[in-house]
């Protein structure tokens, strides 16, 4: 579903990803790992499209989105890729609800029913006509979650998606993640440090010095 061969990002002279290579199956769900400022977020970026590598391709069921267009590549992203950045990246100008319906409207697609239901599951309903500046982080990080889920998506790329939820909130956010696994057979990619969500994860990649390594089982 996933396939990373030799990604190489370099900001200025550092180089931040030295080759990676990564293949993530339909209906995994695998954890990548490593300090603050390894470069887990830049993989993320480059594995979605919004960002370039400088060397390599990224394939996305087959095909190298590396070598496509970027109007090509923003459609892929929102038919197929569900992206819970770690800064939320939401519409301070739109509420609650709105934020969620987005890439639903962008696609299309009957919203109300669906925007409903995630809000529901994240606990969430009641924020439904707020400002995204009235939130607090833990709101908004679980706004940012169903907007991220409201298309569907085949895969899931989620930076530090729990880490500013508390444990029943986390609690939620995981058993979501399963069922849309269970469901669509969702691939997932996590970036995160967060104890509580290793519990679920299929496999597990650390990220150091520009290297990605398999580490450890479960
Ligand atoms: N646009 C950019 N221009 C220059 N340097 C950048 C840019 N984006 C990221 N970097 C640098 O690349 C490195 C990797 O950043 P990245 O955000 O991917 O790390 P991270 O592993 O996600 O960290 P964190 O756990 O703190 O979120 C950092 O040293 C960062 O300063
Ligand atoms: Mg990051």
């Amino acid at each position: 579903m996933i396939e990373v061969k030799e990604i190489v990002k370099k900001y200025g002279d550092k180089t931040v990803l030295d080759k990676i290579s990564l293949s993530v199956e339909r209906g995994e769900i695998v954890l990548i790992e490593g300090e603050s400022g390894v470069g887990k977020t830049t993989l993320l970026n480059i594995i979605s499209g919004i960002d370039l590598p400088d060397e390599g391709s990224v394939f996305i069921d087959g095909k190298n989105i590396v070598k496509m267009s970027e109007d090509e590549r923003a459609k892929l992203r929102l038919n197929m890729i569900g992206i819970i950045f770690q800064t939320y990246n939401l519409i301070e100008e739109l509420n609650v609800e709105e934020n969620i319906a987005l890439p639903l409207r962008l696609a299309g697609k009957k919203w109300k029913e669906k925007v409903e239901e995630l809000m529901e599951f994240l606990d969430i309903s009641d924020l439904k006509g707020k400002r995204i500046n009235m939130l607090s982080g833990g709101e908004r990080q679980r706004v940012a979650i169903a907007r991220a889920l409201a298309n569907d998506p085949r895969i899931i790329l989620a930076d530090e998606p729990t880490s500013n939820l508390d444990d029943r909130n986390t609690e939620r956010v995981i058993e979501i993640f399963r069922r849309i696994r269970e469901k669509y057979n969702a691939t997932i990619v996590i970036a995160s440090h967060d104890p509580r969500i290793v519990k679920f994860i299929d496999k597990k990649y650390l990220l150091e010095n520009g290297k990605l390594m398999p580490y450890g089982d479960r």
